[in-house]
């Protein structure tokens, strides 16, 4: 193969990391934000192709994040295949990658950390005890390391995205958080560096939690009732194979409150085991 043509340039500290946004800063360049944890698929990449469009130069992190991953849950296993993630955010046009240790962002002193209440205490707030503080306190730290323009989270992680507008409106980031919507394969799977986890068994049910929620929210702006739609959706997702629900419910789409009718802008969200996968999903309830 012939060489391709590098130009994205990886730091590991954060001086490093300032000192090339100063630089930018100085040119009069404007600068994003993508913070991820690796492993990249194309919902990664399309949130660093938005970022392209909509500020100069754009800044990846890759960072598993210790803080955000529960005692039994998947840290040491989460995939990490940092040489293929370069040559794709290379591809992509991305100008400058974060990968620090762990040691660079929580030193043996560290004692800090951002607690988020209220909109990250349910859901998967409920379900996986202290994630969105792991969440928020890494969130918070890489913000004020790139003080960037702006930061692009995507949808797939509905509620962790909410968590994020809450955190930065609260401690005043001065960064504006920009949305961007689910990547999914064509069998409506949403895009997840988790899906490595299934088996060919299992990837082929995988798409029914999709199915469930996108025929629940359907049948909820049609008038059918929130319990009974929900209820059909756990049924079919069961159905299809999944071992456990987490959760599935119809929240106010921005304060991720219970919803009370289908006037109100409204989101489904859910959650559920398979094989040895976690699989998240949400859709809008389409307007009635
Ligand atoms: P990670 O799961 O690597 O995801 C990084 C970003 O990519 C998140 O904003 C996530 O919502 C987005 N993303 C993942 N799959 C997507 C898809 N199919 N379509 C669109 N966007 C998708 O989320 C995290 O990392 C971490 O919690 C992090 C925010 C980096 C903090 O550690």
């Amino acid at each position: 193969m012939a060489a391709a043509n590098v130009s994205l340039v990886t730091v590991r500290d954060v001086e490093s990391l300032r000192r090339r946004i100063q630089g930018w800063r100085r040119e009069g360049h404007t600068v994003a934000l993508v913070p991820t944890m690796g492993a990249l698929h194309k919902g990664h990449i399309t949130l660093m192709e938005r970022a392209k469009k909509m500020a100069d130069r754009v800044v990846a992190t890759i960072f598993v994040n210790p803080k955000q991953f529960g005692p039994n849950e998947d840290l040491s296993s989460y995939p990490r295949r940092e040489t293929e993630d370069f040559e794709m955010l290379n591809a992509a046009g991305v100008h400058l990658l974060f990968a620090p240790d762990v040691s660079v962002m929580y030193p043996a002193s560290f004692a800090t950390s951002v607690q988020i209440g209220g909109i990250g205490e349910q859901l998967d707030g409920a379900h996986r005890p202290g994630h969105f503080n792991g969440v928020a306190t890494v969130v918070t730290k890489l913000l004020l390391q790139a003080l960037p323009d702006i930061a692009l989270f995507g949808e797939k992680d509905y509620q962790q995205l909410a968590v994020i507008r809450r955190l930065v409106a609260d401690l005043n980031i001065p960064v504006d958080i920009i949305g961007v919507e689910t990547v999914r394969e064509p069998d409506g799977l949403a895009l997840s560096s988790r899906n490595a986890y299934l088996t060919a068994d299992e990837r082929a049910k995988a798409p029914a939690l999709n199915a469930a929620i996108a025929t629940a929210a359907r049948a909820i702006a049609k008038g059918e009732s929130i319990a009974d739609a929900t209820a059909a959706a756990r049924a079919q997702i069961l159905a299809a194979g999944f071992a456990k629900v987490d959760y599935i419910e119809a929240r106010h789409a921005e304060t991720l409150a219970p919803l009370g009718s289908n006037a109100e802008p409204g989101r489904i969200l859910a959650a559920a085991h398979l094989g040895r996968a976690r699989l998240i999903d949400n859709v809008a309830i389409p307007k009635a």
